[in-house]
Order: structure tokens, then C-alpha cells, then sequence
């Protein structure tokens, strides 16, 4: 698990101006939330005083109270009341602390930046990019949980040869007819991307967007998959948000953003499409973890599992570029691949 990225923490639209939730990533708990002015804020879901999580307590929109014995915190984790202390009390409040987590919000999207330690607001690295098709949030979005490790979810998600075994449904594949496919691969900032192409014509869903659509795939880490469609008239932008709970456990967020007026109202038939489209890609995940649990050594065979490669290459020398304190060179070429599927 990567430290010192920004992490998909959950849509803005979950968390309305004065709530606060817990999150678990990657093994550290965490509440997120949004003050009463709508800015979001993370902090460490541990009271420095007792170890309660402070998600069992109260957030009025300015401070997060403990729900123990009532300490209180601001949202940028500064101590503000010990409600037992007397007057001329030695303790210094103003010392006590609970690590803050900067928290931004992005097209709708609230992402958290997990460092190894406290990092200075000047020194975070810039924030996911994603396509502004001008629409604010995302119209459809759907969580879920894969019992698998991280890297297994983020593999198993941009694997291109997987679709004519896994994503049979008639919306989107006729069967097990496979076509040659051939797409160009450059490299992008923290990851890589296939650049502009006209998807396979036996991928039937892009079809609702009218024309023949152009699509762009990047892909960068932690685990953050974009896709954007596009038409003369119309535009679709999904991005796929990988991110560690814990060693065991992921949560993988969709999130869709459409131009297309008349999909609005097909909001509920095609967010059912869509969940069993990824419903698809969790159960073979872990269906495979059956078979990984002993020990399976994995092997990664070109061309269709060079994304899979990139991935653990790009996560190697982000690793490393951070422990020998230089800048990340990303190890992706630009390259053709080749694969039927
Ligand atoms: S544990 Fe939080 S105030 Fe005591
Ligand atoms: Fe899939």
C-alpha cells in the first residue's frame, strides 16, 4: 500500500454540511467530513486521550466531540476544550493534538492525502486529474467492497483480456466473439494512458452515447482509472477509484459523469447495468483468491497483462524514488499492444 499519494476517500454527496463519517484506508481509521461552510476535513478517527473513535462521538459542523469524557476538536485537529479541567489547570490544550489528513474535493469526489507522516500543505503533490465534461458531480456512483488485496482489484479492473469471459451480459458483449485489438500506450504522469481510439465495435454499451465515440483510458496511482467518451454531441467520463481499506479488503468507487440528457431519466436501469457489470468484476477476483491463497505464483504474460506490469513497475519506482528522495521516473515507454479479446 503506497503512502504519500491522495486516496479516493467517498462522493462529496455522501456527506452533507455537518456530517462526519468513519473510513478505514489503508489500515488507518479515519473521519471525514464536511464543517458547516461545506469545506471537507479528515482527521485520525482515534481521541488522542483514550483511543475512543471519534466517529462514536457528535460533529456540530465546527467541532468533533468525544463521545467519552467530551474532549473536543476543531477540524484541523487542534484540541479546543477538556471540559473537566479547573481553572489554573497545568494542562496546555493547546498542545494536544489528532493528526490531520489534508481532505479535497475534486468534480465531486473527496479524496485524502495519506503520508507517511504529517506533510506541509505546500509540499502535497497535485491532485488527480480528471475530465471536466462541465458537469459538477457525478450523476451515478456506486461503491463496492472486493475481499481481495488492492493490488488484485487494480489488476483485475484494467485487464484487457478479461471481458469476453467475465462481462458476457447481452448489453455489452454478444458472446465469446473476440476481435484483434491494437492501441497505442503512453506514458502519463504517475501511470499511462491509450490514447484516443474508437472502442471495439463489440462493445455494445458505448452505443447509448449516439455516433461513433472517440475514448481515452489513463490510468495512474494509487489506483485511479479514468475513462472519457466522446462524441461530436455528447460526452461520458467514468472514473474507477481503487483504494485499500486494509491488507484484505478494497473498496473500489465508479463514479459517472454524462451530456446525455435522455440517460438522466434511465438513471435506475442503467445504475443496475452498471453494478452488475462491476458485481462481475469483484466476483472473479475473488474467485480467484481461492487460488491465490496457496501460494499461487502469478504470471503476467504480454501484451494484455502489460498494464498489470506497468502497475507493479510504476508502484516499484514510486516506492523508490520516495526512499532514495529523488524524482519519480516513470518507467513506461510509449508502446502498441496487441491482444484479442
Ligand atoms: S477518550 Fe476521548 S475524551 Fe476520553
Ligand atoms: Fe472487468
Amino acid at each position: 500500500m503506497l503512502r504519500g499519494l491522495w486516496y479516493y476517500a467517498l462522493p462529496g454527496a455522501d456527506l452533507r454540511p455537518g456530517a462526519a463519517v468513519h473510513r478505514q484506508m489503508l489500515g488507518e481509521p479515519l473521519l471525514i467530513g464536511r464543517d458547516a461552510k461545506g469545506r471537507v476535513f479528515a482527521l485520525r478517527d482515534i481521541c488522542p486521550h483514550r483511543g475512543m473513535p471519534l466517529s462514536e462521538g457528535a460533529f456540530d459542523g465546527r467541532e468533533v466531540e468525544c463521545c467519552y469524557h467530551g474532549w473536543r476538536f476543531d477540524t484541523s485537529g487542534q484540541c479546543t476544550a477538556i471540559p473537566w479541567l479547573v481553572d489554573g489547570s497545568e494542562v496546555e490544550v493547546g498542545r494536544i493534538r489528532v493528526r490531520r489528513y489534508p481532505a479535497r474535493e475534486v468534480l465531486g469526489n473527496v479524496f485524502v492525502y495519506i503520508g507517511v507522516a504529517d506533510t506541509d500543505d505546500a509540499l502535497l503533490p497535485d491532485l488527480p486529474k480528471l475530465a471536466d465534461i462541465g458537469v459538477a458531480r457525478p450523476q451515478l456512483s456506486i461503491e463496492t467492497i472486493f475481499n481481495c488485496h488492492v493490488d488484485h482489484a487494480v489488476i483485475g479492473l484494467m485487464d484487457p483480456a478479461h471481458g469476453s469471459f467475465v462481462h458476457t451480459s447481452w448489453w455489452w458483449r454478444p458472446g465469446r466473439e473476440m476481435q484483434l485489438k491494437e492501441r497505442a500506450f503512453e506514458p502519463a504522469p504517475l501511470g499511462f494512458r491509450m490514447k484516443r481510439h474508437r472502442p471495439a465495435s463489440n462493445a455494445r454499451a458505448y452505443r447509448f452515447l449516439g455516433g461513433a465515440p472517440e475514448t481515452e483510458i489513463a490510468f495512474h496511482l494509487p489506483g485511479l482509472r479514468t475513462e472519457h467518451a466522446r462524441t461530436d454531441r455528447y460526452q461520458y467520463c467514468q472514473l474507477t477509484a481503487v483504494t485499500p481499506i486494509d491488507e484484505r479488503t478494497t473498496r473500489v468507487n465508479h463514479v459517472i459523469y454524462w451530456t446525455v440528457p435522455w440517460l438522466t431519466p434511465l438513471k435506475p436501469f442503467f445504475r443496475h447495468i452498471a453494478r452488475r457489470f462491476i458485481a462481475q468484476d469483484r466476483d472473479i477476483v475473488e474467485r480467484q483468491q481461492r487460488g491465490l491463497k496457496f501460494d499461487a505464483p502469478m504470471m503476467l504474460v504480454r501484451d494484455a497483462d502489460t498494464p498489470a506490469r506497468w502497475y507493479f513497475r510504476l508502484k516499484k519506482e514510486f516506492s523508490d524514488a520516495a526512499a532514495e528522495h529523488r524524482a519519480f521516473k516513470n518507467p513506461v515507454e510509449e508502446t502498441i499492444l496487441r491482444w484479442r479479446s
